[in-house]
């Protein structure tokens, strides 16, 4: 008596068929599981024989052999439990064995027999239907996430008992519905806007360019100056996620477990703000078997790294092949994987260690090499990637307390979009090119050519300010982005004396 059910396991963002084959023999009563099983799978015997006896099913007193395969994909979690339940009813034919060659089964079992929610249903799901399976019986926690995929019938199942019943056409079950489009046009508004934020014009300004040219952003001031408040704002104006771009980070959100049973996409761009006391693997994935970082979190959105210079230094450090290549490659004695991480970094820090350097509030209480030494801990690799820095300075009372409502976020969204819009068509034949900000030497000199009063004004902040060489560059691709702003073919005297300014930490403590 042998049985087969379809099952699924995700390796990083992407799934895998697995077989669960069960065998039963007349020989002394043992039940064993191969196939590379790591703890979980092993516990999910306990689980199973319980869930079996408890809804009134019969467990088999015969030899239970379960093979999960192939072996050498690394299975964890408890997903496998109702695949391999469901195995061992079929091959004693208390299911019908016909109904399972073209679905995918997937839970966790509770003692009693009811099902749990798993991680990874999207990527599972959207395997599934390339491999041509029409089914999909799954938790109900699960079943939107799943829905998502068209082109497969997703089932909602909350026991054991209810997936029998539905095997055996004793129950009947209405596959879950959702239409992806509808739920990301109905969740995209965002709780914050920009118009909340009051006086701060100069900051504005530079989060409105970074967003138009997917330019990273530093950002300087004396503590409750509203540099968090502005970092969580700047989602707000970048454009909608499309539906691809929202299934590539639902993706990782759904192999992570972070996703909410009742929302089957992520259909805003994700703010991530993680704590600068984060680990290495916390920050860019990784851990026994990897699983994405805040970085990859952060896919298509923004990453905020408060307090920049609190950062460890290693950590700062692994983030700088991500910040190149828009993803990042873990890699393990084992496997290797592959997450993607594509981000608009915003960071911030105080002036100097007590918050108040050059601040008109409170006297700073540091020594010029403390803050010497809190500046060094941010140059380098990193700062190297940071178009944009610029200075946040507190909001006087008068501005704080103005009533009138400054710009709200869909007014700049919509120059944003427009921006970024001359900016597909600049780049169409430019692979893996897609914004200002990711232009390499090469399409610089072609793309931000400046006429003969422009080279002289750049060679004047160049010398004069004390800019460092490689400001160069950054000057040149942001003052491309402030023209686009404007629809300027020509980058401008002004386009360019605005991008000089955004050099802020060039001119002060670096010069
Ligand atoms: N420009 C501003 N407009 C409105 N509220 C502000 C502004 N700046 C600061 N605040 C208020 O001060 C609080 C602290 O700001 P926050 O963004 O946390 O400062 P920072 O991150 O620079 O320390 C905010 O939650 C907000 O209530
Ligand atoms: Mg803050
Ligand atoms: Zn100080």
């Amino acid at each position: 008596m042998i049985s087969k059910v379809f099952s699924s396991a995700t390796v990083g963002v992407d799934a895998y068929k697995i077989e669960v084959e069960t065998h039963l023999e007349k020989a002394i009563p043992n039940f064993i599981v191969v196939g590379l099983p790591d703890g979980a799978v092993k516990e999910s015997r306990e689980r199973v024989s319980a869930a079996i006896k408890n809804s009134a099913f019969v467990f088999p007193t015969m030899k239970i052999t379960v093979n999960l395969a192939p072996a050498d994909i690394r299975k964890e979690g408890s997903s496998f439990d109702l695949p391999i339940a469901i195995g061992i009813l079929a091959a004693s034919n208390q299911v019908i064995y016909e109904n399972l060659k073209d679905t995918i089964i997937l839970g966790e079992l509770s003692l009693d027999g009811s099902i749990r929610s798993v991680k990874g249903v999207l990527p599972i799901t959207i395997n599934a239907k390339k491999d041509g399976f029409k089914k999909i019986i799954l938790p109900k926690e699960n079943a939107t996430e799943a829905a998502i995929v068209e082109g497969i019938d997703v089932f909602p199942v909350s026991s054991l008992v209810e997936v029998v019943e539905f095997l055996n056409a004793c129950l009947e079950i209405k596959p879950c519905k959702v239409s992806a489009s509808e739920i990301l046009s109905t969740f995209k508004n965002y709780k914050i806007d920009f118009s909340d934020v009051k006086g701060q014009a100069h900051a504005k300004r530079a989060l409105e360019v970074a967003a138009s040219g997917g330019h990273n952003v530093l950002m300087l001031g004396p503590p409750g100056s509203g540099k968090t408040m502005l970092a969580k704002r700047l989602p707000t104006i970048l454009p909608d996620l499309t539906l691809e771009e929202s299934l590539e980070t639902t993706k990782i959100y759904s192999v992570s477990g972070l996703l909410p049973s009742n929302q089957a996409l992520i259909s805003t761009r994700p703010f991530r703000s993680p704590h600068h006391t984060i680990s290495d693997a916390g920050l860019v994935g990784g851990s026994n078997i990897p699983k994405p970082g805040e970085i990859s979190l952060a896919h298509h959105g923004v990453l905020f790294l408060d307090e920049l210079p609190e950062f460890k230094k290693s950590v700062l450090e692994v983030m700088r092949q991500p910040l190149e290549d828009g993803k990042v490659t873990i890699s393990r004695a084992t496997l290797s994987l592959t997450f993607p991480a594509n981000f608009l970094l915003v960071a911030s820090m105080n002036p100097c260690p007590c918050g108040y350097f050059g601040s008109s509030q409170k006297e700073c209480t540091c020594n010029p090499p403390l803050i010497q030494k809190y500046f060094s801990k941010v140059s380098g690799p990193l700062l190297d990637r940071i178009d944009i820095q610029i200075e946040v300075p507190a909001v006087p009372f008068k501005e704080l307390s103005q009533k009138e409502l400054s710009e709200n976020s869909e007014t700049i969204s919509q120059r944003v979009i427009k921006t970024r819009k001359i900016q597909t068509k600049r780049f169409e034949n430019e692979k893996g090119i897609f914004a200002n900000s990711d232009m390499t030497s090469k399409l610089i000199r072609k793309f931000c050519q400046l006429d003969t009063q422009g080279e002289e004004l750049l060679k004047i902040a160049i010398t004069k300010l004390g800019l460092s060489a490689r400001a160069y560059d950054r000057i040149l691709k942001v003052s491309r982005t402030i023209a686009d702003l404007e629809s300027s073919e020509k980058i401008l005297p002004q386009h360019l004396g605005e991008a000089i300014q955004y050099r802020s930490l060039d001119r002060n403590i670096f010069a």
